[in-house]
């Protein structure tokens, strides 16, 4: 069973933890610690349903997990992206990555092209993947959704996802509740390779994700997700956005007209949705946030949003600056890409090794 060190009791789920991870995993040893990975697309500004349901978790799985942090360029590009900004996107994102908290002495953080074990994986798992179970991915019918034919990338994004998982040997992937059926494929395909192959080929995940922020809601929309793609620039708080921004976008966040402040993501999602982002950014627990709040206005509620808000994301602004224009980014990234290589080299040769594939396993066999 996986030892991880954090021990919080706001984890809603962990998914199973009795696999076996045995000979040859490069995570394994009698008492190890937990390999952790998950992934963040370089795409616009990251939001606070990023922050909170991944980010944060990332930060604080940190200590006594051996964390690997991947900016997933390689899935950005399943829509047409321009180069100059995807470019620039990857930059932004490495250094959010750092100014959240996460640090490269303990984590790897890297940007997934850079090792080409993630593709190289991703074909052997499409081979191992079927088209039914990728046509019920509900984000592929989601974003192909009104379209007769969608790119083949969009169509196998999960598989990619799964192939970053499985290259590291990882144990638990923090993420939002949206990726929770990405994690399942990604299992999936593990346990069916691992019956066919051998137990030993690849270690099954378990996804992790977060009571409170696990799915932020738009805040325009409170029936839907905080989503980078929205049009509406006020239903998401950007990590980077100004202190004017914040206060416009919570001030006009939907609530409903019964003006009482209560828990019920049924009946009133969007008052519920600000709970959860105030509770989430304040330390505290939805049911504390809930009873300070209660019996008092929507007007002040919102008003002490934007100040947690910006008491929040105020230091991560300024460590953000600092470090998008520090030389050291780059340094950073080209190191992490040299330690994750390393990882994902030894797992590809245990991989095709188990299916036969390369010259290597041709040479032993024909005793050279
Ligand atoms: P993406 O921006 O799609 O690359 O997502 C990066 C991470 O943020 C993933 O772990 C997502 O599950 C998580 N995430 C994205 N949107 C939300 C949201 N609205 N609420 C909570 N987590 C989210
Ligand atoms: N699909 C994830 C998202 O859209 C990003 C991602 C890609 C990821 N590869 C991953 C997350 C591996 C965790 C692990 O949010």
């Amino acid at each position: 069973m996986n030892i991880i060190k954090q021990t919080d009791s706001s984890l809603l789920a962990l998914g199973n933890m009795d696999k076996k991870s045995t000979f040859e995993m490069t995570s394994q040893s009698k008492t190890k610690v937990s390999r952790v990975f998950s992934g963040v697309q370089p795409t616009g500004n990251i939001h606070l349903g990023n922050y909170l349901g991944a980010l944060k978790q990332f930060v604080d799985l940190q200590d006594g997990n051996d964390c690997i942090y991947c900016i997933v360029d390689l899935h950005a590009i399943t829509l047409p992206k321009d180069p100059g900004e995807l470019r620039s996107s990857i930059l932004d994102v490495a250094a959010l990555y750092l100014a959240v908290g996460i640090d490269p002495k303990k984590s790897i953080v890297f940007v997934q092209s850079d090792v080409a074990g993630h593709a190289e994986l991703s074909w052997i798992l499409m081979c191992n993947s079927y088209t039914g179970e990728l046509s019920r991915m509900t984000q592929f019918k989601d974003k192909s959704r009104g379209n007769e034919s969608a790119p083949t990338g969009l169509f196998a994004y999960p598989v990619l996802m799964a192939a970053d998982i499985l290259l590291y040997d990882s144990d638990v992937v923090p993420v939002g509740s949206d990726q929770k059926q990405h994690i399942e494929l990604t299992r999936d395909i593990a346990i069916r390779i691992n019956n066919k192959y051998g137990e030993d080929t690849f270690v099954v995940p378990d996804g992790r994700f977060l009571k409170d922020g696990a799915r932020v809601m738009a805040l325009d929309d409170p029936t839907a997700k905080m989503s980078k793609s929205s049009e509406n620039p006020h239903s998401l708080i950007s990590l980077l956005d100004d202190e004017a921004k914040i206060r416009k976008s919570i001030m006009r966040a939907t609530t409903d007209s019964d003006g009482e402040i209560r828990f019920d993501p049924e009946a009133k999602p969007g008052v519920s949705n600000l709970l959860t982002i105030y509770a989430a950014l304040s330390g505290k627990t939805v049911a504390d946030a809930e009873h300070e709040w209660s019996g008092r206005g929507y007007g002040d509620f919102k008003k002490a949003i934007v100040e947690v808000t910006i008491d929040a994301l105020d230091p991560i602004q300024r460590r953000y600056a600092q470090i998008r224009s520090s030389d050291e980014l780059v340094a950073t990234l080209r190191n992490g890409a040299e330690r994750a290589g390393a990882i994902a080299e030894k797992v590809m040769l245990r991989v095709k090794d188990r299916f036969g594939l390369g010259s290597a396993g041709a040479m032993i066999e024909s005793g050279m």
